[in-house]
């Protein structure tokens, strides 16, 4: 690898890992978007060895002056983050051959690593938290100097082992293994109530991994809008009259956080009237500076005119709006404003530490009080959550549709004691976007969000590979059945429009969906591309955790699963070991993710394509088996469209034998029990 001399600073620090010199403290960037401050849960003992355990990382001669700094870190943020050793140099997606690695894979993963930590695409980068309030790359700066070494000096023969962001360390294994297994949050399952993240968390034995933070596989809120353009897309497919269109017709929506952030840009794509409540007024700016929201207002009685005027003049516009959302569903019913779709995005997965403020009290009022009294916290959460259910269900009586986006909102509020049940005191009154339009629409014929990352950091290889992208396709969608028409012309139009809707953030990446034949055709094409010069450097494949097989999750993912199965977690399991041994480059798993803690099991996988007839046949047997695991498991629960898509796979593929359900007749059942 050629050393350029302008790294070489950086590509020294890396080398070197913990540093040989202690480091001097440092100050807060400007305007760094600092994580909330976590509940004091620890006792003076479990002080102590939260302590412990983060001085194992450092010599014995540190030991005081950085007892005496973890434990203030422990007493006011409720976390050891070891900011003292957050290197010097920026942390953003650098060019491939920058990075001082024996090894290309290893090179590709210290990449995407940094791509996480960027403060340009990150929400707490101090804080090692790239979405979602809590999810971690690593708990600590010691953790990433670590990995960031032993990354470095790794070979083809080796296996980093990764436990919640803790580098347990290289193991001989071969050159077909995995470079990296993660894990994060795994824990004994009677240990994952929410307090037990909070306290092993502040320990330093565990963290929460998100989905795609604590794999490295996070490409900035592009990747979610893809899925909120298609959730958007076909809400409104449902609600809308043949001749009427979106313009003008309003998604009420909250959160511009990490993944929230995407919301108006894919409504503006879906070509509707966004608004976008986010209690958070640096998260807000920076979207909207960002050119992810149209225009930015702070005022309710502004918000209702600039609404009103929209409206009548069929706009296609996103507004960010700086207040809490419980206000803007209220003041809206108030005014008569008809809210056509309706969602919320706040962080519900981790409702007391700060993934929802609650109405009433400001931002830093509501910061202030989780510190000081996390009990009164939870329950101004909770009154909130009723007062907001309360809302919704008021203009879902003038004819709102309103859908759960995997943020745990439904489940919360029902714990909270909104009236949010069903008649029959099992279902929610509202589905899921995964019942209702995903699951169906997409996981159960195997499309999902394939995504990919030009190592080389230009936008020129990005472009060329949109175009290879676009034309597969298009020859898949020449002879496609008609059950997937619909999904093909949706992919199609976005990623012919990708460029001009600016969607990258950070590192030169894209997001696609597609099924199994399209994510492996397309990949054979970019390592062809790539052997033939075309592009001019390796491309990372990945996916969002969020997809057909990686995840399981009865509020979200698997909640158009109805044959009991949708809490079990088998389905997730085997797919990560799956991944692994069938040429993924990095595999994860996780506890937490989306809905949180305790409440979902979610993998994924990272695949460095290098041009090499290796990178073919893995990326060939993993990718079918990363889709089809999921599709056979869909279609075992009596899912007709994944039914459709099994059968269909196997005619074409000899080597899939799956077992197939029968279908037992209702009269047959009732007559049971009569
Ligand atoms: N199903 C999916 O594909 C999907 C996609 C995106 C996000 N999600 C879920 O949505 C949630 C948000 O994700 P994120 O990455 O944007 O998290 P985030 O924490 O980065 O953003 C949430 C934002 O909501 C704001 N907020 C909290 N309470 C509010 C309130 N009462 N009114 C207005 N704003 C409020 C916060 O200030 C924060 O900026 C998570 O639970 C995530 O798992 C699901």
């Amino acid at each position: 690898m050629t050393i350029t001399k302008k790294y070489t600073l950086f590509q020294e620090q890396i080398l070197e890992g913990i540093p040989h010199k202690l480091p001097a403290k440092k100050a807060f960037p400007k305007n760094a978007n600092r994580a909330p401050i976590r509940k004091d849960i620890l006792s003076i003992d479990d002080k102590k060895l939260a302590i412990r355990n983060a001085l194992r990382y450092f010599p014995e001669e540190w030991h005081e002056e950085l007892a005496k700094e973890f434990s203030e870190e422990l007493r006011d943020y409720g976390r050891i983050y070891m900011y003292r050793f957050k290197p010097d140099y920026e942390l953003y997606a650098r060019s491939i051959d920058t990075y001082p690695a024996k090894i290309k894979s290893a090179a590709a993963i210290m990449l995407m690593i940094q791509n996480n930590l960027d403060p340009a695409v990150a929400q707490h980068p101090e804080e090692l938290i790239t979405y979602g309030g809590n999810g971690s790359v690593f708990q600590n700066w010691g953790q990433y100097l670590l990995t960031m070494q032993f990354l470095a000096v790794m070979s083809d023969e080796q296996t980093l082992h990764m436990y919640s962001g803790h580098p347990m360390g290289l193991f001989p294994s071969s050159k077909d293994a995995p470079r990296v297994i993660i894990t994060n949050g795994m824990m004994v399952p009677n240990y994952s109530r929410p307090d037990d993240l909070e306290r092993f968390n502040a320990l330093g034995v565990t963290q929460y991994g998100q989905m795609t933070a604590g794999s490295y596989m996070y490409i900035g809120p592009q990747g979610i809008v893809h899925g909120t353009t298609i959730t958007l897309m076909n809400a409104f497919r449902k609600i809308l009259k043949e001749n009427e269109n979106s313009r003008g017709k309003i998604f009420l929506t909250s959160g511009l956080g990490g993944m929230s952030g995407a919301q108006p840009k894919a409504g503006n794509i879906a070509g509707c009237l966004t608004v976008c409540a986010e209690v958070n007024p640096k998260a807000a700016i920076k979207r909207h500076e960002q050119g992810w929201a149209d225009i930015l207002i702070d005022n309710m009685g502004v918000l209702v005119d600039r609404v009103n005027v929209s409206k009548e003049n069929n706009e296609v516009l996103s507004i960010a709006f700086i207040g809490n959302i419980v206000d803007v569903w209220e003041r809206f019913y108030d005014e008569n404003i008809f809210v056509h779709i309706g969602s919320d995005q706040t962080s519900l997965h981790n409702p007391w530490s700060g993934g929802y403020y609650p109405v009433d009290l400001s931002f830093d009022q509501s910061n202030e009080l989780l510190k000081d009294d996390p009990e009164l916290f939870k329950k101004k959460v909770q009154e909130s959550l009723r007062r907001q259910t309360s809302a919704i269900n008021k203009h879902a009586s003038r004819g709102t549709y309103f859908f759960d986006y995997g943020n745990a909102f439904l489940l919360e509020a029902s714990r909270a004691g909104a009236d949010i049940m069903a008649d029959n005191e099992i279902d929610f009154k509202y589905p899921s976007y995964v019942q209702d339009i995903l699951g169906p629409m997409c996981f159960d014929y195997g499309f999902g969000p394939f995504r990919w990352v030009c190592t080389s950091g230009r936008s020129e290889d990005l472009d060329k590979t949109d175009e290879i992208a676009l034309n597969i396709l298009r020859e898949i969608k020449a002879t496609a059945p008609k059950e997937i028409e619909l999904q093909m012309n949706d992919n199609i139009i976005w990623i012919q429009d990708a460029k001009k809707n600016k969607l990258v953030v950070g590192s030169q990446a894209r997001i696609l969906y597609a099924d199994a034949e399209g994510r492996i055709k397309i990949a054979t094409a970019f390592n062809n591309a790539f052997r033939s010069g075309k592009i001019s450097a390796p491309i990372v494949l990945g996916r969002d955790h969020h997809d057909v097989s990686g995840t399981d999750s009865p509020y979200r993912e698997t909640s158009n699963i109805y044959d009991g199965s949708q809490f079990t977690a088998d389905m997730a399991i085997h797919n990560v070991i799956g991944d692994s041994f069938r040429g993924a480059t990095w595999v994860s798993i996780h506890n937490g993710g989306g809905v949180g803690w305790g409440e979902v099991t979610n993998g994924g996988f990272g695949m460095l394509l290098d041009g090499t007839k290796e990178s073919e046949i893995k990326l060939k047997n993993m990718l079918f088996y990363d889709v089809n695991n999921g599709i056979a498991r869909r279609s075992w629960a009596r899912n007709k469209e994944a039914l459709y898509a099994v059968k269909r796979e196997m005619e074409r593929t000899p080597g899939l034998k799956v077992t197939l359900p029968n279908i037992v007749e209702d009269d047959l059942l009732d007559a049971l029990y009569e």
